[in-house]
């Protein structure tokens, strides 16, 4: 199985309470986006694999650490997912990003996919998919299922989120039980119309102002 974490670290907490509020403009919901995405990025970067390497300081030589393993790959799921590339990619910014187009069908619920363009070696990559929130959960097992259906190895996919419903938590889990699933915040349930309680609203919304 799979991990499953809620990252609690006091900076996310706090930004994510801003960023749920009504009452947070587009500016600055854009910015905390990024923000929660950095941090959330940089614990879970925290179990890349690490290798010696000899350098030469001023002083003398010396063996120290540098990143091994594969190369990182970031892939939003369009279009909320957008908001968290930056915010990841400016502590692994040699990383690619490939895009995945989603949007879900509002009566239905179902997500319909609408483009896929990855980095042409995918298969080779450590890929952290990245979408501020995981509902029902259709969008990112579509997602995933795309990445797999290229070549994508489940042990290298990490799905990471912002607001996460138990629903969603569980049905990811049981479509894809191999992958690690990270969220900022675990909330209380879905409402009759797909959308996370308490959460945040629609993050595309939100984050484009387009409502
Ligand atoms: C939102 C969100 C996720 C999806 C989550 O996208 O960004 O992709 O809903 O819901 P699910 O877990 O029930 O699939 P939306 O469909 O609103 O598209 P948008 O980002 O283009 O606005
Ligand atoms: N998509 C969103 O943007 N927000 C929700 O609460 C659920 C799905």
């Amino acid at each position: 199985m799979g991990k499953f974490q809620v990252v609690t670290h006091p900076l996310i907490q706090h930004k994510l309470t801003i960023l749920r509020q009504t009452s947070t403009g587009t500016k600055e919901f854009r910015e905390l986006v990024n923000e929660i995405a950095m941090l959330l990025g940089y614990e879970i970067s925290r179990e890349l694999p690490l290798e010696d390497v000899e350098i030469e300081t001023p002083i003398t030589r010396t063996v120290q650490k540098t990143l091994s393993g594969k190369k990182l790959a970031i892939v939003p799921i369009l279009r909320a997912g957008i908001g968290m590339v930056d915010g990841i990619l400016s502590l692994v910014p040699a990383a690619k990003v490939g895009h995945i187009g989603m949007y879900r069908d509002e009566e239905t619920l179902q997500p319909v996919e609408y483009l896929v363009k990855l980095p042409e070696d995918i298969d080779q990559r450590q890929i952290f998919v990245v979408d501020p929130m995981l509902a029902t959960g259709g969008s990112a097992i579509l997602a995933i299922d795309s990445l797999k259906k290229r070549g994508a190895g489940a042990a290298n996919i990490k799905f990471v989120c912002l607001v996460a419903a138990p629903e969603g938590v569980k049905a990811l889990q049981e479509a894809h039980p191999d992958i690690d699933v990270y969220t900022a915040a675990l909330d209380e349930k879905l409402n009759e119309h797909g959308y996370i309680v308490p959460g945040l609203g629609d993050a595309g919304d939100r984050l484009f102002g387009t409502k």
